[in-house]
């Protein structure tokens, strides 16, 4: 089977600094890749062009066998392919409970008119309860602490039943127990045979949850590996180490 997410070639420029420069990589069905990098090595650029936000200069994607290049987010979320971002964006002046049912596709007149049909309303008691928010269910998201914010829009992002989701620094600014919280919600969807890219900073993490691992410098693969290879790997620790 090809793999479920193939870049190939990607290129972006932001006047004269190339952010992206010729990053190829996959990403297996039901795996939990993480990329990594150095800062400013391309990495939230790349699921910009991944997610439909940003178009490349150059190159293609291709996600369940479809060529993806240039399709925009929306679709691309409909189609089942979702993210989150590095600084988490949820409403803030809208309640945990109506950041759920709008992840859903439901418009705002719909939601304060209460016309949702009895599965998603289903879901997002479901949701509410597994990320033990209920008793949080009513206060605005702007009333939520960082890392509580980063765990409602992932369980946002899993309104849509995606089949891939990228997620930019899950645990960048983020308590310990809610990076624990965090790892639960990702193995369990991942048995669930959802898959993931993950970009992330924190080794441990990537140690333990992700397999392989994917090294990006100055905008492009330069390693993929098992996690262990990837350690002992002198390229990757040049990257590093020469910043
Ligand atoms: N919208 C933009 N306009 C201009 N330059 C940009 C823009 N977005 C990213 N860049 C530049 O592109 C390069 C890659 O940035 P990017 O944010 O993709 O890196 P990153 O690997 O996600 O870094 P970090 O680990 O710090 O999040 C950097 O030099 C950055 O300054
Ligand atoms: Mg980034």
């Amino acid at each position: 089977m090809a793999a479920l997410l193939e870049v190939e070639g990607l290129i972006k420029s932001f006047g004269s600094v190339r952010a992206v420069n010729q990053a190829s990589f996959t990403v297996q069905h039901n795996s939990i890749t993480a990329l990594i990098g150095p800062n400013g090595s391309g990495k939230t650029t790349l699921f910009n062009l991944i997610t439909g936000y940003l178009p490349p200069d150059q190159g293609r994607v291709r996600f369940a066998g479809r060529d993806i290049t240039g399709v925009d987010a929306g679709r691309l979320y409909r189609r089942g392919l979702s993210r989150t971002f590095q600084q988490a964006r949820v409403f803030p002046q809208l309640t945990v409970q109506e950041n759920l049912t709008v992840a859903a596709g439901y418009s705002w007149g719909q939601l304060f008119g209460r016309r949702m049909s009895k599965a998603d309303r289903q879901r997002v008691g479901q949701l509410l309860e597994e990320f033990r928010m209920a008793h949080v269910a009513d206060l605005f998201a702007s009333e939520l602490s960082y890392g509580q914010r980063k765990l409602l829009e992932f369980a946002a992002v899993l309104m849509s039943s995606p089949s891939l989701i990228l997620l930019d620094e899950p645990t960048a600014g983020v308590n310990p127990v809610m990076i624990e919280t965090m790892e639960h919600h990702i193995r369990d969807r991942y048995a669930a045979g959802i898959t993931f890219l993950i970009v992330e900073h924190d080794m441990n993490f990537v140690m333990r949850l992700c397999d392989p691992v994917i090294v990006l410098d100055q905008g492009r693969e330069i390693f993929a590996g098992t996690p262990s290879d990837v350690q002992s790997n002198p390229l990757v620790l040049d990257a590093y180490l020469g910043g």
